[in-house]
C-alpha cells in the first residue's frame, strides 16, 4: 500500500480520509493532473504545473501552493514511496473542499482539499506497441471547456467504456465533423507525409505529451503542424497516433474495423516513438532535473 499526500500530510493510503461533504465527492468539483516521474525525475513538471494553474483558474479555485512548494511536496511523495528507481505516475487532485450544505454555488469560505499519490506506471505491453491498437470514432458529447482538466469525467468514462465494449482501446472523438481528441489522449495523423494534430482550443486538453511529440517531430525536421482535421482526412490518414502521459505514443492500426494505412504501426510512428524512448532514458540519468 502506498504513501499518499493529503492536505500537507504524508500517510498510508488506507489512513487517508476525506469528509463525505467534500465537493469533489459530491459534485466532481475539482481538477487534476497526471505527471510521470522517471527514476525520480519529473517529466515536464513546469508545464504540468502551468496547466494545473490554468485548470484552477478555469474553475475559480485558488492555487494552494507555489511551484516551488509543489515541487518539494511531490519530491517528498516520491521519496516516501521509494520511487526513485522505477517509473511512477503522480496523480494530483485539488477539490473545492468541504461545505456545511450541499449547494451548487460556491460556499463563502473554502479550503481546497489537496491529494496526491504515486503509483508505478504500467505501460501497455511491447506487443501492443508493436501491433498498435484499435479505436472507434464517436461523437464528442463533452462540454465546451475541455481544456480544463476537471475531475468530473463522466462523458470521457462513458466514451472510453463504449470503445472497450466494442473491443477497442480508445474512442476518437468527432465534433461537428472534425477531430477533437481521444477519450483520454490527444490524436495525431499522418496525411500525405504531413503530421497533423488539432490546434489547442477549449475543445481539447492541451496534452503535455502532445507538445513533446510536436517538438520531437520538429527536431527531426519532419513536416508537422497544427490543423483542423476533418472526419474524411482522419479516415484517409496513413498513420494515426494517440498520445498521453501514461500510454506515451500508441499507433492506431484499426479505425472502426478498417485498417489504418497498412494495418500496422507506420514508419513515422516508429521514429518518434524511438525518439521518445531516448528522451525518457536521458531523463532517467541521475540529477538531470
Ligand atoms: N489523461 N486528452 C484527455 C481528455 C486526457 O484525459 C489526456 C490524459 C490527454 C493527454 O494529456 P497528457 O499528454 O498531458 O497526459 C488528452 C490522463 C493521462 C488521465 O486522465 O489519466
Amino acid at each position: 500500500m502506498g504513501i499518499v499526500h493529503l492536505n500537507g500530510q504524508l500517510l498510508p493510503e488506507e489512513q487517508a480520509k476525506i469528509p463525505v461533504t467534500d465537493r469533489g465527492f459530491l459534485f466532481g468539483d475539482g481538477v487534476y493532473e497526471v505527471i510521470p516521474a522517471y527514476a525520480g525525475n519529473f517529466f515536464h513538471l513546469d508545464e504540468h504545473l502551468a496547466r494545473l494553474q490554468n485548470s484552477l483558474d478555469g474553475v475559480h479555485i485558488s492555487n494552494p501552493h507555489s511551484s516551488a512548494q509543489w515541487r518539494q511536496l511531490l519530491k517528498q511523495l516520491l521519496n516516501a514511496n521509494h520511487a526513485n528507481k522505477a517509473d511512477y505516475s503522480i496523480y494530483l487532485q485539488i477539490t473545492r473542499g468541504s461545505a456545511a450544505r450541499r449547494e451548487h454555488a460556491f460556499p463563502q469560505e473554502t479550503h481546497p482539499t489537496v491529494f496526491a499519490s504515486a503509483t508505478p506506471i504500467i505501460k501497455p505491453s511491447d506487443e501492443t506497441y508493436a501491433q498498435g491498437i484499435s479505436a472507434i470514432t464517436l461523437e464528442d458529447t463533452r462540454w465546451k471547456q475541455c481544456h480544463i482538466k476537471a475531475i468530473s469525467l463522466l462523458p470521457n468514462i462513458l466514451l472510453r467504456q463504449q470503445a472497450v465494449e466494442a473491443g477497442a482501446a480508445e474512442a476518437i472523438l468527432l465534433k461537428e465533423g472534425y477531430l477533437t481528441e481521444g477519450a483520454a489522449s490527444n490524436v495525431f495523423i499522418v496525411l500525405k507525409d504531413e503530421i497533423l494534430t488539432p490546434p489547442k482550443s477549449a475543445e481539447l486538453l492541451p496534452g503535455i505529451t502532445r507538445d513533446v511529440v510536436l517538438e520531437l517531430t520538429q527536431q527531426q525536421g519532419l513536416n508537422s503542424r497544427e490543423a483542423q482535421i476533418s472526419e474524411q482526412q482522419l479516415r484517409e490518414a496513413s498513420e494515426i497516433w494517440v498520445t498521453s502521459s501514461t500510454r506515451e505514443i500508441l499507433a492506431v492500426t484499426q479505425l472502426d474495423d478498417q485498417p489504418v494505412g497498412k494495418g500496422k504501426p507506420g514508419p513515422l510512428w516508429s521514429r518518434i516513438y524511438a525518439d521518445y524512448q531516448t528522451f525518457k532514458k536521458q531523463l532517467r540519468q541521475p540529477a538531470t532535473r
